[in-house]
C-alpha cells in the first residue's frame, strides 16, 4: 500500500550557519525521507528558516543590518550547505511569509472560536529610559538556577535551564544597563488545560512517540493541571503583529512550527497539489525530526494548536539526542564548533552521512563524533568493505560486461535479498545504526567470496575467462545489492554504482533482482579514504581577522604622524545657545563659550537629533583652529565633534570636571 508521509526536520534559527549538531537531524531525517521514496510511498520533506524573535533583532543590530536583510543572505547559506550534504527537502521556505502569517491567523482564529485563549495582565520587566517593555533576550542578568552572570532572559546558556525574564538575578536592559522595573502588561495565553486530556490519550497511548519522551512527559507536565502557555510579546519584536492587538506579537515559538504547515502549502501551490491534503487528511503519516531540547514545543503545544484548528496531529514524533565532540559538548572555545561550510572545505559529505547513520539509532541518547572511529568506520567500512568490492571485480569484466545468466554463488545473493524486509525495518523505525550492522554483514560474505575466488589469479590464466566473468557478475551485484542498502546513506554513491552498470537506483526492490547480460562501464573512482589530518585540522581553530561591520561601512582613514595630528586643536567647549536656522535643513547654529568671554559661532549639522533647547550648557568638543568659513547663513567659525553612521549623530561629551577651553591631548 502506497503511504503518504509528510516528513520534517526542525527550522533553523536564521541567526546562525548550520553546524555539525544540526546535521545530526537533517542527515536522520533525509535517510528517512530517501528511504521511503524508494519504497514508493509519496513523500513531502518541507523545512523552512525560523527566522522571528529578539535573538535574530540582536544579531542583526550587531552586524549593522536589519533582520529582513540577514534572514535573506542566513536563507541562502542555510539551503546551500543543506545541498552541499544532500539534505533533500521538496520545499524549504521561510517563517516570515505570507504563508505563515496566514496558517498563524487560521490557528488563533480557531483558538478564538474555542475560547482558548486568555488575556491577562502579567508583570514583565520594562525599560524606564527606552519606555519600553523587555522581550526575553533584551534583559541579561544571573541564572537563577546555576548563578552564572551575563544570561539572556529566556535561557541559560551554562545549564540549558529555561525560565521567564522576571526570574534572573539582577536583571539589565541589554539597551540602557539600567535595571528594569516590573510593570504588568496585557500578554495572551494559549489555555491547555481544556486539552488536557486530549494530549495525555496522544501523547500516552497513539504510538507516536519514544516511550521515554512519552513517560517525561507524563512526569514533568501532564500529572498536574497543564499551565496556560504564554503566547504574546510586546513591541519591539520582529515577527507578526497578533490580529487586532497591536503591539503584541507572537512570540516565535506559536509561529515557527505553523512553517511546517505553510512550506507545505507554498510546494503545493508549485505542485498543483492542496495542503488540506497533507494536513487535514487522516490517510497522511505526518511525521517530525527534531531534537530533545525542543521536545515540548512538538509534543504539548504544536499538537494542542494542530488539534484545535482541525489539522491531524503528528503520526510520529521522533526526538533524537545533542552531538557531542570526542566525547565534550561542542564549543567554541576549544575549536569544536564546527560549521558545515568548514566540514566542507575539508571533508566528504558522505562520509558525515554514513558515519551518522552508524552511530544513529532510535533512542534519545546523545551522540558521540569521534575523529578516530571516524576515520576508522569510514576507511574500513566504506572503503574496505564496500567500495573495494567495486574496484576489485569491474576492470576484470569491462570488456565482457556481465555474465548473460546470474551464476551459482552459494546462496549470497538470495541470502542478502533475504535481508530486505530486516534492513527496511530498522531504517523504519530510525534504527541507522542496526541497518548499517545488517548491511555490513553482506558486504563481509562479499568479502570472503571475493577473497576465495581471487579473480586477480583468474585473469592469469585464459582457460578460466569464463570463470572470471561469473566471479565478478556476483561480485559486482553483491556490491549493487549493498549500494541500494546503501542509498537512503549515500546517494551519491548510489549514483556512481548506477553510471558503472548502467542501472538508476530509485526503488528499494532493485536489491532483490541479480542485473545480468549487460554492459558495464569504464570503472570511475568511488570513494577516497579519510586522512587523520584533515580531521585534525578542521577542529584545529581557524584564526580569524577581526572584524568590524562599522569601520566597513566607513573604513579608517590613511595614517598621519602625530605632528599633524597635533595641528588640529581640540577644545572643550560649552554650549551658550543653540538656535534653529529656518532655512537650512539640517543645521543647528551654536555659540560656543571656550572659557571667560571668549566665544565661537558654529553652524553644526545636528538638527533633528537634539532639540535646541536641551543643548544649552552642555560641553562638547570643538575643533578651535579650522579656518573660519563663510556659510549662507554666517561665518562657522569651528567644528563641533559628533559620531554616527547612516546619518545618525552623537555628540561627544568630556566627562564632568572638564571646563571650557581645555585643550585635548
Ligand atoms: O530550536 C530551534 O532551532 C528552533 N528554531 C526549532 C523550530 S522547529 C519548529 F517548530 F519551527
Ligand atoms: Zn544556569
Amino acid at each position: 500500500m502506497t503511504r503518504q508521509i509528510l516528513v520534517t526536520s526542525a527550522l533553523p534559527y536564521a541567526n546562525g550557519h548550520i553546524h555539525l549538531g544540526h546535521l545530526v537531524e537533517y542527515i536522520q531525517t533525509d535517510i528517512f525521507v530517501r528511504f521511503q521514496r524508494m519504497r514508493g510511498h509519496k513523500v513531502g520533506f518541507m523545512c523552512a528558516d525560523d527566522t522571528h524573535g529578539t535573538a535574530i533583532m540582536i544579531r542583526a543590530e550587531k552586524e549593522g543590518t536589519t533582520p529582513e536583510k540577514m534572514i535573506a543572505e542566513m536563507s541562502e547559506s542555510h539551503q546551500r550547505d543543506f545541498a552541499a550534504f544532500g539534505i533533500s527537502f521538496d520545499h524549504y521556505g521561510s517563517t516570515n511569509s505570507d504563508a505563515n502569517r496566514a496558517v498563524g491567523e487560521g490557528i488563533w482564529q480557531k483558538l478564538l472560536d474555542q475560547d482558548l485563549v486568555a488575556e491577562k495582565a502579567v508583570p514583565r520587566l520594562f525599560d524606564n529610559q527606552k519606555q519600553m517593555f523587555l522581550a526575553d533576550r533584551f534583559v541579561k542578568g544571573t541564572c537563577p538556577k546555576c548563578q552564572t552572570p551575563d544570561q539572556y532572559g529566556d535561557a541559560c546558556e551554562k545549564c540549558g535551564t529555561a525560565y521567564s525574564a522576571t526570574e534572573l538575578i539582577d536583571p539589565k536592559s541589554v539597551f540602557t544597563d539600567t535595571t528594569p522595573e516590573l510593570k504588568e502588561s496585557q500578554q495572551f495565553f494559549v489555555k491547555l488545560e481544556p486539552m488536557q486530556e486530549m494530549l495525555t490519550e496522544w501523547t500516552q497511548n497513539s504510538g507516536a512517540l519514544q516511550t521515554e519522551v512519552a513517560n517525561y512527559l507524563l512526569g514533568y507536565f501532564l500529572g498536574k493541571p497543564l499551565q496556560d502557555w504564554d503566547v504574546s510579546r510586546p513591541a519591539p519584536y520582529f515577527g507578526f503583529e497578533i490580529p487586532n492587538q497591536p503591539g503584541n506579537y507572537w512570540y516565535v515559538w506559536f509561529d515557527a512550527p505553523c512553517g511546517y504547515i505553510a512550506s507545505t502549502v507554498e510546494w503545493c501551490a508549485k505542485t498543483g497539489d492542496n495542503a488540506d491534503n497533507w494536513w487535514r487528511n487522516e490517510n497522511t503519516e505526518i511525521v517530525h525530526f527534531l531534537g530533545k531540547d525542543i521536545t515540548y514545543f512538538h509534543t504539548l503545544f504544536w499538537p494542542a494548536m494542530l488539534h484545535a484548528a482541525g489539522y491531524n496531529k503528528p503520526k510520529r514524533v521522533h526526538i533524537h539526542g545533542f552531538l557531542q565532540i570526542n566525547g565534550e559538548k561542542m564549543s567554541k572555545s576549544r575549536g569544536t564548533f564546527i560549521n558545515a561550510s568548514r566540514y566542507l572545505e575539508l571533508l566528504d559529505p558522505d562520509w558525515l552521512r554514513y558515519y551518522y547513520a552508524s552511530k544513529l539509532s532510535n533512542k534519545i541518547d546523545d551522540l558521540d563524533f569521534h575523529s578516530e572511529e571516524f576515520v576508522g568506520k569510514v576507511n574500513s567500512d566504506l572503503v574496505g568493505r564496500v567500495v573495494n568490492l567495486a574496484s576489485r571485480s569491474a576492470k576484470f569484466v569491462a570488456t565482457t560486461g556481465l555474465s548473460k545468466q546470474y551464476p551459482d554463488d552459494g546462496g549470497l545473493f538470495a541470502k542478502a535479498a533475504d535481508m530486505s524486509d530486516t534492513i527496511a525495518a530498522a531504517y523504519e523505525s530510525c534504527d541507522y545504526r542496526e541497518a548499517m550492522r545488517l548491511i555490513m554483514t553482506c558486504a563481509d560474505a562479499a568479502n570472503e567470496y571475493v577473497d576465495q575466488k581471487t579473480p586477480w589469479t583468474l585473469r592469469k590464466d585464459p582457460d578460466k575467462a569464463q570463470e572470471l566473468q561469473d566471479v565478478c557478475t556476483v561480485v559486482l551485484n553483491l556490491f549493487h545489492q549493498i549500494a541500494v542498502y546503501l542509498t537512503p546513506v549515500l546517494p551519491t554513491l548510489a549514483k556512481k554504482t548506477a553510471a558503472l552498470l548502467g542501472d538508476d537506483i530509485t526503488s528499494w526492490s532493485q536489491a532483490s533482482t541479480p542485473l545480468v547480460g549487460r554492459d558495464i562501464a569504464k570503472f570511475q573512482h568511488m570513494m577516497t579514504r579519510v586522512e587523520a589530518a584533515k580531521v585534525d585540522e578542521m577542529f584545529t581553530p581557524e584564526e580569524v581577522a577581526p572584524s568590524s561591520p562599522t569601520l566597513e561601512k566607513e573604513p579608517l582613514a590613511a595614517e598621519i604622524t602625530i605632528d599633524e595630528f597635533q595641528k588640529i586643536d581640540l577644545r572643550v567647549a560649552e554650549i551658550l545657545a543653540a538656535n534653529e536656522v529656518p532655512e537650512a535643513r539640517k543645521l543647528l547654529q551654536l555659540t560656543l563659550g571656550l572659557g571667560g568671554d571668549v566665544t565661537r559661532n558654529v553652524f553644526a549639522g545636528i538638527k533633528g537629533a537634539y532639540e535646541p533647547d536641551k543643548l544649552v550648557g552642555r560641553l562638547v568638543v570643538m575643533v578651535a583652529n579650522l579656518k573660519p568659513r563663510k556659510m549662507k547663513f554666517g561665518m562657522s567659525e569651528g567644528m563641533v565633534a559628533a559620531a554616527g553612521t547612516d546619518g545618525e549623530v552623537y555628540l561627544l561629551s568630556p566627562d564632568s570636571g572638564a571646563v571650557p577651553g581645555q585643550r585635548l591631548h
